[in-house]
C-alpha cells in the first residue's frame, strides 16, 4: 500500500496541530483513510532557534525545496498564511504536480481562480476546508450535500477572534485590549490582527463561501461591503442589553434575481437568538437553500487542532484520491455580478458621540425625518456623552445618507457609529 507522504510548509498555530496530529494518530488514520500518512518534512524559517514541540529536528529544514522537490511528497500543506511566499510556494507545488492543502484564506479570496486552474491542468488537487469557519466542514458540505438544488442564502458568524471579544466585552469589566491580547494568546488572531477585528479576514471566508455555495467565481473580496468591531464603544454593549439584543459580527451571502448581495458587519441580534447565543471563538453558519432544507452549523472557528482537523480531511480526501466535485470545476462556474444596494431595507442602530448641547435630539430627528425614516427610540448614557438612536426600516442607502448629514452637525465627536439589527 503506497504511503501518503506529507509535507508541510510552516511552523505555527496550525502546523503545530497538524504535525502533533500526524505524528501522534497514524493508526488511526491509517484505519479511516486505507492508506498511512507519513509526515516526511517541515519547513520552518530559523527552526533552529524555534520551540519544535518535541518533534525530532529531522523532520525540519529552512530550504522549501527540499519539499517542493521531494519524490516521497504528494501532498503540500501550506500553512504560512498570507499571499506573498504562500502564493509562490504553492504555485510551485502544484507545478511539480503535487496537491495542496491550505488553510489560507488570504491566498484562496486572492488567487484562487488562478491556482485552481492550476490544479486543473496538473490533475492534481487543491483543497482548503480550513480556510473558512475553522473546525467546520463547510466546504465539503456545499459541494457533497448540496448536489441537487440551488442554495439561496449563507448567513454565519465566521470569525473566531471578533466572537470571542464580542462576548467578552459584552459581560463587562474588560477592555478591546486585554481581551485581544487573550484572544492572540489562545492562537484565534491572524498574525496581523487588524485582518480579524476589521472585518477582511471574514471578507476573505465570505467571497471564499459565496463562490463554492453558489457556484460564481470568486466575488473580488475587496468589494465586498465591510465594517468591523474596533469602532465599538462598551456603551454599546450596554445599550444592546437595554433592548434584548447583543452584537455580533456577521457575515451574510444572498443569490437574489439582482445579483449577488455580501456583506460583512457588526450587527444587534436577538441576546436569546441561536446567533445571539454563540460566545467564544465557535462559528455558526446558516445555510438556506430551494428545498427549504435549512442548515445550521456551529463548531471551533479558530484555534490550532480544530482547524488542523479540517486539514486533516482534507488529507484524507487526497489520500483517497476521490474525485473533487463540479462545484470546484471553476471553469463551469458564472460570472458574479454584485446586486445594487439600494434594493436593501434594514431596522438600524445608530450611535453618536457628542458635546451635549440643547437641541440634539430634534436636530438628528429632523435629519431622518427628512429620509422618511422614523424613530424607535432614544437611549444616553449618564454622563450624556453618547446618544443612541433605534430606527424602523428603512432602505439601508437613505440612513447610510442621514448618517452622513448627522456626522457633520457640529456637537457630534468623532465617527458615527451605524449597526442593523436583525429581527
Ligand atoms: N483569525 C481567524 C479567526 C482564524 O479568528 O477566525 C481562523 O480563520
Amino acid at each position: 500500500m503506497k504511503e501518503a507522504g506529507i509535507g508541510i510548509l510552516g511552523f505555527g498555530t496550525i502546523g503545530q496541530g497538524v504535525a502533533r496530529i500526524l505524528t501522534q494518530r497514524a493508526n488511526v488514520i491509517q484505519l479511516r483513510n486505507g492508506r498511512p500518512f507519513t509526515l516526511e518534512k517541515i519547513y520552518c524559517r530559523n527552526f533552529q532557534d524555534k520551540d519544535l514541540k518535541g518533534l525530532p529536528v529531522e523532520y525540519f529544514t529552512n530550504n522549501p525545496k527540499e519539499l517542493l522537490n521531494a519524490d516521497n511528497i504528494d501532498t503540500v500543506v501550506e500553512l504560512i498564511g498570507g499571499t506573498e511566499i504562500a502564493y509562490s510556494l504553492v504555485q510551485q507545488a502544484l507545478q511539480n504536480g503535487k496537491n495542496v492543502v491550505t488553510a489560507n484564506k488570504a491566498l484562496i479570496a486572492t488567487h484562487g481562480e488562478e491556482l485552481l486552474v492550476l490544479a486543473n491542468e496538473k490533475k492534481v488537487k487543491l483543497l482548503f476546508e480550513a480556510s473558512v469557519a475553522g473546525s467546520i466542514p463547510i466546504l465539503r458540505i456545499l459541494r457533497e450535500h448540496f448536489c441537487a438544488g440551488e442554495i439561496l442564502k449563507i448567513t454565519g458568524i465566521l470569525n473566531g477572534t471578533c466572537n470571542y471579544l464580542l462576548s467578552e466585552l459584552e459581560k463587562g469589566g474588560s477592555t478591546f485590549e486585554q481581551v485581544l491580547k487573550e484572544a492572540q494568546r489562545l492562537g484565534y488572531a491572524e498574525a496581523d490582527s487588524s485582518f480579524d477585528t476589521e472585518g477582511y479576514d471574514a471578507a476573505q471566508k465570505l467571497s471564499i463561501l459565496a463562490s463554492c455555495a453558489f457556484g460564481i467565481r470568486l466575488p473580488d473580496w475587496k468589494e465586498i461591503p465591510r465594517s468591523g468591531i474596533s469602532e465599538l464603544l462598551l456603551d454599546d454593549f450596554v445599550f444592546a442589553e437595554r433592548i434584548g439584543k447583543r452584537i455580533r459580527l456577521l457575515g451574510k451571502a444572498e443569490m437574489t434575481e439582482h445579483g449577488l448581495f455580501a456583506g460583512v458587519h457588526p450587527r444587534l441580534v436577538g441576546a436569546n437568538s441561536e446567533i445571539g447565543k454563540v460566545v467564544g471563538a465557535e462559528n455558526m453558519l446558516f445555510i438556506e437553500d430551494e428545498f427549504e432544507s435549512p442548515l445550521r452549523l456551529s463548531g471551533s472557528g479558530a484555534g490550532s487542532l480544530p482547524t488542523a482537523m479540517s486539514v486533516l480531511a482534507d488529507l484524507g480526501e487526497c489520500a483517497r484520491g476521490k474525485d473533487s466535485s463540479p462545484f470546484f470545476s471553476f471553469h463551469r462556474r458564472k460570472e458574479c455580478v454584485f446586486a445594487p444596494r439600494n434594493q436593501i431595507k434594514k431596522e438600524a442602530y445608530v450611535r453618536i458621540q457628542i458635546q451635549d448641547q440643547v437641541g440634539i435630539v430634534a436636530r438628528v430627528a429632523d435629519a431622518f425625518a427628512k429620509k422618511n425614516i422614523s424613530l424607535l427610540g432614544i437611549f444616553h448614557n449618564q454622563s450624556h456623552t453618547t446618544i443612541a438612536f433605534l430606527l424602523y426600516e428603512a432602505p439601508i442607502t437613505d440612513i447610510e445618507e442621514a448618517v452622513e448629514i448627522i456626522s457633520h452637525f457640529d456637537f457630534v465627536v468623532g465617527k458615527p457609529l451605524l449597526l442593523s439589527v436583525e429581527s
